[in-house]
C-alpha cells in the first residue's frame, strides 16, 4: 500500500496528539508530535538561564541550537513516543505548566522555527509519518496528501488538558489553564512567522462533541480515503 504523509494542526489541546498517535500507531505510520520538540527547546532555555526579566536571551538561545538534540523513541509499555532531549528522556517535565506558559514566545522565533522545521521535514522524507502542530499543511509538508485542521471550543480545551494534569497527579487550576489556552491560541494566531491558519486544502473537524472513539473512526475513514482514492 502506498505511504502518504499526514499533517494535522490545530489549536492547543484539542486531541490532535492523542488522534494522531492512535492512527499511526493503527496504520504503523511514525507519529512525530512537533509541539514537543517546541517545548524541549523551552525546557532547554529553562535550563540553562535563558529566560531573564528582560525576555529571551536570543543570542544565546540562536549560538545553542546546534547543540540542541531532540530525538524520539517509543515507550516499549505504552508504545508511545517519548521525547528526548539530548540523550535525556523529557517526555513529563515538557508537559508541565512552567513549560507551557514559556513556550509560545520560543515557538515564535525565526530561528527557533527554521531549526525545527528542517529537522521534522528530514523526519518525514520518507513518508508514512503523522505529524501533529500548528505549521504542518502549511509550511512544514504543504503537499501532504491528507491535512486536517482541528478545532474546539477553548473552555472544553481547558478542561480537557485540566483532567489529563489531574490525572497524572499534577496540580492544575482550571482558571489558569483556560487562561493559557486562549493566550496561546492568541500569539500561535497572531505570531509573525507560520501563524496558525488553516491550509487551503485541509478538511476541518470540530471535535468539541466528539468522543475520542467517534474522532478515530471519522479520521480512519479519511485515511482510507486518502490511500485509496476519494471516490
Ligand atoms: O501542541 P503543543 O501545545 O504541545 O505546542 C506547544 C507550543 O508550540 C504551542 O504554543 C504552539 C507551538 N507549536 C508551533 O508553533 N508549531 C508547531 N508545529 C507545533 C507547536
Amino acid at each position: 500500500m502506498k505511504k502518504i504523509t499526514i499533517a494535522i494542526d490545530g489549536y492547543s489541546s484539542c486531541g490532535k496528539s492523542t488522534m494522531a498517535k492512535d492512527l499511526a500507531r493503527e496504520v504503523g505510520y511514525i507519529y512525530i508530535d512537533s509541539g514537543a520538540m517546541y517545548r524541549a527547546v523551552t525546557l532547554y532555555c529553562l535550563d540553562n538561564g535563558l529566560f531573564t526579566p528582560d525576555g529571551i536571551d536570543t543570542a544565546q538561545l540562536e549560538a545553542a541550537m546546534p547543540n540542541i538534540r531532540i530525538s524520539f523513541q517509543l515507550n516499549p509499555e505504552t508504545q508511545r513516543p517519548m521525547t528526548y532531549l539530548n540523550g535525556v528522556n523529557v517526555e513529563d517535565r515538557i508537559r508541565t505548566m512552567e513549560v507551557s506558559t514559556r513556550v509560545s514566545p520560543v515557538a515564535a522565533l525565526p530561528f527557533v522555527r527554521e531549526a525545527l522545521v528542517k529537522l521534522q521535514q528530514e523526519m518525514g522524507k520518507a513518508k508514512g509519518i503523522v505529524m501533529d502542530g500548528r505549521d504542518i499543511g502549511t509550511v512544514v509538508f504543504p503537499d501532504a496528501e491528507l491535512k486536517i485542521f482541528v478545532v474546539a471550543s477553548a473552555e472544553i480545551r481547558a478542561q480537557r488538558r485540566y483532567d489529563e494534569l489531574k490525572a497524572k497527579g499534577q496540580e492544575a487550576s482550571y482558571e489558569e489553564i483556560l487562561a493559557n489556552v486562549k493566550e496561546r491560541d492568541y500569539i500561535d494566531q497572531n505570531r509573525e512567522v507560520s501563524p496558525l491558519r488553516q491550509a487551503e486544502d485541509a478538511i476541518l473537524l470540530d471535535n468539541s462533541n466528539l468522543t475520542i472513539e467517534e474522532q478515530k473512526q471519522w479520521l480512519a475513514a479519511e485515511f482510507e480515503k486518502a490511500v485509496n482514492g476519494k471516490c
